[in-house]
């Protein structure tokens, strides 16, 4: 039978900006935008989605947690938090689900203090680099991860 949880799709600080934070980095697509995007294609991989942001650290580690139960799996763009939160990670790595982190801007291209991500070490694999599209293709790595029995997968 198939998975009928929704994939979280979660958005860190500053994304509800998107459309006008710094568009040359970040493109001009608004984060409603994104989402729709994301809830299109889910619906063409058989996905549901539950898209969320927040500003607020707190709130994203009790989100991360409630998907234990309530999710599937675990798309991520933690956005500044990426770079400085042992607690996101902490919380990633007990929600015991696959997660796909996600950034617009490819990383390493960038600031050396955005070079280091400490929900890596939390996630099944990374997307960066790609834009909005980095969320389409994480939500169909995640098709993959979630569908049962897939032998030799690694979550
Ligand atoms: C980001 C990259 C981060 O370094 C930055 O702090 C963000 C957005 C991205 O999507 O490219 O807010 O996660």
């Amino acid at each position: 039978m198939p998975d009928t949880k929704p994939i979280l799709v979660l958005n860190g600080p500053n994304l509800n900006l998107l459309g006008t934070r710094e568009p040359e980095i970040y493109g001009r697509d608004t984060l409603g935008d994104i989402q729709a995007r994301c809830a299109a294609h889910a619906k063409t991989l058989g996905l549901k989605i539950d898209f969320r942001q927040s500003n607020h650290e707190g709130e994203l580690v009790d989100w991360i947690q409630g998907a234990r139960k309530s999710a599937s799996g675990i798309v991520i763009n933690a956005a500044g938090l990426t770079h400085t939160s042992v607690t996101l990670l902490d919380a990633l790595t007990a929600a015991e689900l696959p997660v796909v982190e996600v950034h617009l801007s490819n990383i390493y291209r960038r600031e050396s203090f955005r070079h280091h991500s400490y929900i890596s070490a939390a996630a099944t694999g990374v997307i960066c680099g790609f834009g909005p599209r980095g969320y389409l293709l994480a939500l169909e790595a995640m098709a993959d991860l979630v569908k049962p029995a897939r032998k030799g997968a690694r979550r």
